[in-house]
């Protein structure tokens, strides 16, 4: 424990998160479909979702800015950018690039990781392992996502469950014995197809009738099922490695994907609810983003102690897992605030996804 073959472990030194300001409530989705309030609140824990007016390295903009203030950086100090994310505004070049260029950035590796929800994870492990090797080249990982663009606003059981936001981390060495302890990450791909885009990339066919159109396939169950057993697994391996025990930790900050999954896994943890970090309510799920928005709520809530010792654990498409135990340094406070913003707007969460609804309302089956 402690160092990597001698090498130095990660600290998160800076963190932000950048929510959309347009809010769509489960009312707000119980006038456009056959749902409830009542439904999804029992069903997911969610109660409310952000709908974003502007792309996702925009969202993913305004948190590495403010994640690099509490850092006390700037941003040509550091020499590996990854954006964590399944909604990319572009393939080619990587959205990464574009992240990197507005930032204002002139000479960082920049790359697009895509494990879906568990990108942050993937993201963290890569930083860390970096900063073993060149403890002098910080690592900005963001999470951004913009997965509302994805939904097909007259399907019940995806609709309501995804929100749009980014969260960011700043990675620099850590004293001795803190930062990342441990990491495991895996992907169990034969499950891949319980949650799919199956039909958006190279595998379009662009000549056909429709090229626009693309679905998000999903098995609810069979994905709430193996978020489960493959989280706590993770949660186990990454404990045992780690040479830690359960009562160890202080703090867990899961993905966000239904509360009911959160639950399931640290009751089988036998984790208690205090030390379990949730926002589910106020954001849905926000994919990979998920991660570093709860480490930025937790810091500003107090939950966060020096010393403290943290698990994160995420699951997602792939199916990809991954869990990591970090434990904090001394200092909990941001070194200066950022005045970054999103563009101004007053379009309403139902204003934002009107269009969308009348398109697939009107589209043939
Ligand atoms: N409103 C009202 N009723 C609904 C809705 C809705 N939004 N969605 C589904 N239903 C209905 C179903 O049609 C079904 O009706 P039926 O019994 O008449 O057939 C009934 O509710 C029960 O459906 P289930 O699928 O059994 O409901 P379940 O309790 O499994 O909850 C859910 C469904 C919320 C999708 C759950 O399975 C889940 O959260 N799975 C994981 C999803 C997930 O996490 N996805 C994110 C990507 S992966 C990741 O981040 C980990």
């Amino acid at each position: 424990m402690g160092y990597y073959r001698g090498m130095p472990n990660a600290q998160i030194t800076g963190w932000g998160k950048c929510l959309p300001p347009a809010v769509l409530t489960n009312d707000d989705l119980a006038t456009v479909m056959d749902t409830s309030d009542e439904w999804i609140v029992e069903r997911t824990g969610i109660r409310e979702r952000r709908i974003s007016h502007v792309d996702t390295s925009e969202l993913g903009l305004v948190a590495a800015k403010r994640a690099l203030a509490a850092a006390g950086r700037d941003a040509d100090d550091i020499g590996l950018l990854i954006l964590c994310s399944a909604s990319p505004d572009l393939l080619i070049p990587n959205t990464a690039s574009r992240l990197q260029e507005r930032l204002g950035n002139k000479q960082a590796a920049a790359f697009d990781l895509n494990s879906g929800c568990t990108g942050f994870v993937y993201g963290l492990k890569v930083a860390n392992d970096h900063i073993g090797n060149y403890p002098d080249s910080p690592v900005l990982v963001v999470g951004a996502e913009r997965l509302t663009w994805y939904l097909d606003w007259t399907q019940r059981d995806t609709a309501v469950l995804f929100g749009d936001g980014a969260g960011a981390a700043v990675f620099e060495p850590a004293e001795p014995g803190q930062g990342v302890i441990e990491t495991h990450l895996g992907c169990e791909a034969a499950a891949g197809k319980a949650l799919m885009v199956a039909d958006f990339g190279t595998v379009m066919n662009r000549f056909g009738p429709d090229p626009t159109r693309f679905e998000l396939m999903f098995d609810g169950r069979e994905i709430f099922r193996q978020a489960v057993k493959g989280m706590a697994l993770a949660c186990q391996t990454v404990l045992a490695k780690a040479e830690l025990e359960v009562a160890d930790i202080d703090l867990v900050i899961p993905h966000q994907a239904n509360e009911r999954i959160i639950d399931a896994l640290t009751n089988r943890l036998g984790m208690d609810d205090a030390r379990v970090f949730k926002n589910i309510a106020q954001y849905g799920n926000t994919s990979s983003a998920t991660i570093p928005i709860g480490l930025t709520e937790a810091l500003e809530q107090g939950r966060v102690q020096p010393g403290a010792t943290i698990l994160m654990v995420a699951f997602g498409a792939g199916l990809t897992w991954g869990a990591a135990i970090m434990r904090w340094g001394d200092r909990t406070e941001a070194l200066s605030t950022c005045i970054a913003e999103l563009p101004p707007s007053n379009r309403t969460g139902p204003g934002l996804i009107a269009e969308a609804i009348e398109f697939f309302r009107n589209a043939p089956n």
